[in-house]
């Protein structure tokens, strides 16, 4: 496979990150996972957006990513996913210098790597929908940069897993927040209700992308804090992400959402949200 890193692309193998770097030191380092339906990326300028604005809030020196929109179709015809459903990573990180808190010398440049990898879709996922469970956000309070310091979701991420369920979601002084990788939305007497964003959640492109798709078709919605016991009450529940996109939750803590299996709403929004892939 072909990747990209520091403006050379080569075989993903013969890449090799200095043990300086301060994204493998500090987690000092930004990330985008972006999807690609038929070979075409999903809305990269919203990705490509969200780099530059945690660029901007951790003062990096770069901050126009911009040409990884490029980078990543390049990297698609490269490795013949010209048709492929497949998904992009990025990530960027304040570079490699000694081991030091504060940031490196001026001048030090960032490392950039891109790669990609078929991803299908998953339609029995989708169909069924998962179960999942809250869990303590245990998470810093800058989630909406979309840094590689996951620490806090890969342990809510491995619970799930270890429970055997789909998602973990995060609650914060009795607030839903997001999932382990995926934000929410949850149906409570016909409204689509989702956290608004703050810096406790990352503004999902996904997110944005369904709430359009509400407006579209006339679905109410509010954004509005979701407590604990709103989400247990919902009529429905779905998570929202680019891997994920919208799969409904069935059950959370083991107790069924509304019925117990996936509700109208979500499969409109489903529906809605794969014409929009498609398009
Ligand atoms: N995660 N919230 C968190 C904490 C996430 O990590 C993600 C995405 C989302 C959904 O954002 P978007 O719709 O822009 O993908 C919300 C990616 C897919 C990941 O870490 O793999």
């Amino acid at each position: 496979m072909i990747a990209y890193f520091n403006h050379e692309y080569l075989p993903r193998d013969r890449i090799a990150v200095s043990p300086d770097d301060r994204g493998f030191l500090f987690a000092d380092a930004l990330y985008e996972v972006i999807r690609v339906y038929g070979g075409r990326l999903f809305r990269a300028r919203e990705h490509m957006e969200r780099m530059a604005y945690g660029a901007r809030e951790l003062a990096f020196p770069v901050t126009d990513f911009g040409y990884l929109a490029d980078v990543s179709g390049e990297l698609i015809r490269r490795n013949g996913l010209d048709a492929a459903d497949a998904v992009v990573y990025l990530q960027v990180t304040r570079g490699a210098a000694p081991r030091a808190h504060p940031f490196p010398p001026e001048g030090t440049p960032p490392t950039v790597y891109a790669a990609v990898r078929e991803y299908p879709q998953d339609p029995a996922r989708l169909e069924a929908g998962i179960d999942a469970i809250l869990v303590p956000d245990q998470r810093w309070a800058r989630c909406d940069i979309k840094t590689v310091g996951l620490l806090g979701n890969v342990l809510a991420a491995q619970e799930a897993r270890r429970r055997g369920v789909g998602e973990a979601l995060f609650v914060r002084d009795g607030f839903v927040m997001e999932g382990s990788h995926t934000n929410f939305l949850a149906v409570i007497e016909g409204v689509v209700v989702t956290p608004p964003r703050t810096n406790y959640i990352l503004g999902g492109i996904t997110r944005q992308a369904v709430l359009e798709l509400c407006r579209d078709l006339g679905i109410p919605v509010s954004e509005r804090p979701v407590t604990h016991g709103a989400l247990l009450g919902a009529d429905e529940v779905a998570v929202l992400g680019t891997t994920m996109e919208v799969t409904p939750v069935v059950r959370v803590e083991g107790r069924p959402v509304g019925a117990g299996s996936p509700g109208p709403v979500t499969r409109r929004l489903q529906e809605a949200f794969r014409e929009l892939v498609r398009s």
